[in-house]
């Protein structure tokens, strides 16, 4: 098949990690016959040092051109909260642009790295879950103010937003183990009381073989930890999202090792690993780019339909990090490790059909 791929490095170690996941998309296309047409274009902070605007037009437009999105990371110190231009809001202009409302974040415990968490193995036995965030709603979008000594960021929902988000994590419920635990903090807040309300009629009317339950964002923080294995998929809106996916990170041992997936209503997706740009690393080709990898694979598996290479990509990962390829952060105590192109190495190494 023919395919076209936006690239977008952005800042810090995105280039690093995204130059490992374009490799595997090349070797992937080699092995399995396909042509995928790749477009680097400047995104985040470079783009902003290079155009004045993250979020170019010519970028916008080779993304909105595109089968699907690959995306490093961006912002750094250089774009901190007190500049003029920051990046980040170019991230949620992109994703805003391309419609994709719904984050898809997979948690899996690979065997190999139950013991380079830092929660005790036994907890860690069979965890596997996925988050479905609201990705372009919610207090992210709201009105934001300063006036005088106040300041206001607005959190608001429609019945809409919250319909579309629930039928993807039903429909992924459905291919699961049937269970959505919705997070919210309707003890106090409107939007919450609402998506209780819209996701529980949602699942009731249209997946009977769905169950929903409700709970509290402060509790889900705790029984994350407590008893991880419990979750099948978390539905939540979009800032409770950003920190749970951060704090379910640990569970995988490391931010580095994760993918996601952002939809919308086409196949196109915006795809992008869950950690940040890690400035205090960068340019040293030492960052984690398995995170990046699992995401092309879930592009080729999303927007482009290709399962069997999507997989051929995870078990390559998982391979590598079996036999032992082990990048600073998956390391353990100090335990031996290698760097980003070793690690894109070993990754290569062990792609098959
Ligand atoms: C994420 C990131 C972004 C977010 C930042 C960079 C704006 O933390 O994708 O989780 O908060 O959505
Ligand atoms: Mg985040």
């Amino acid at each position: 098949m023919k395919a076209s791929i936006a690239v977008l490095a952005g800042d810090g170690i995105g280039p690093e990690i995204v130059t490992e996941a374009v490799r595997v998309l090349e070797a992937t296309a080699r092995l399995f016959g396909h042509e995928f047409a790749m477009t680097p274009v400047d995104f985040g902070g470079i783009a902003i040092d290079r155009h004045g605007d993250g979020l170019p037009p010519r970028t916008l437009e080779a993304c909105l051109r595109s089968d699907g999105v690959l995306l490093g990371a961006i912002g750094g110190p250089k774009w901190g909260p007190t500049a003029p231009v920051r990046p980040e809001p170019a991230l949620l202009r992109l994703r805003s642009e391309l419609g994709v409302y719904a984050n898809v974040r997979p948690i899996k415990v690979l065997a190999a790295l139950r013991d380079a968490s830092v929660i005790k193995p036994e907890i860690l036995d069979g965890v596997d879950l996925v988050f479905v965030r609201e990705l372009t709603g919610g207090i992210y979008f709201g009105r934001k103010s300063r006036v005088g000594d106040r300041a206001t960021d607005e959190c608001a929902y429609t019945v809409g937003e919250v319909e579309r988000i629930t039928r993807v994590a039903a429909r992924l419920a459905a291919a699961r183990r049937g269970r959505i635990a919705q997070i919210d903090k309707s003890n106090v807040l409107e939007t919450s009381r609402l998506w209780r309300e819209v996701s529980e009629r949602v699942v009731r009317e249209e997946f009977p073989g769905v169950s929903i339950e409700h709970m509290f964002v402060d509790a889900a923080a705790m029984h994350l930890i407590r008893r991880p294995r419990d979750f099948d998929v978390l539905l939540t809106e979009n800032l409770f999202g950003d920190i749970l996916t951060d704090e379910a990170a640990m569970l995988a041992s490391s931010l580095g090792v994760l993918p996601s997936a952002s939809l919308g209503e086409g196949r196109r997706g915006l795809y992008e690993p869950i950690h940040g740009s890690a400035p205090d690393i960068a340019g040293r080709g030492i960052a984690n780019p398995c995170g990046t990898i699992l995401s092309a694979a879930l592009l080729l598996r999303h927007s482009l339909g290709l399962e069997a290479e999507a997989r051929a990509i995870e078990s390559a990962v998982e391979a590598a990090i079996a036999g032992g390829a082990r990048t600073a952060d998956i390391a353990g105590h100090g335990g031996p490790s290698i760097g980003t192109v070793a690690m894109g190495d070993a990754v290569l190494a062990r792609l098959k059909r």
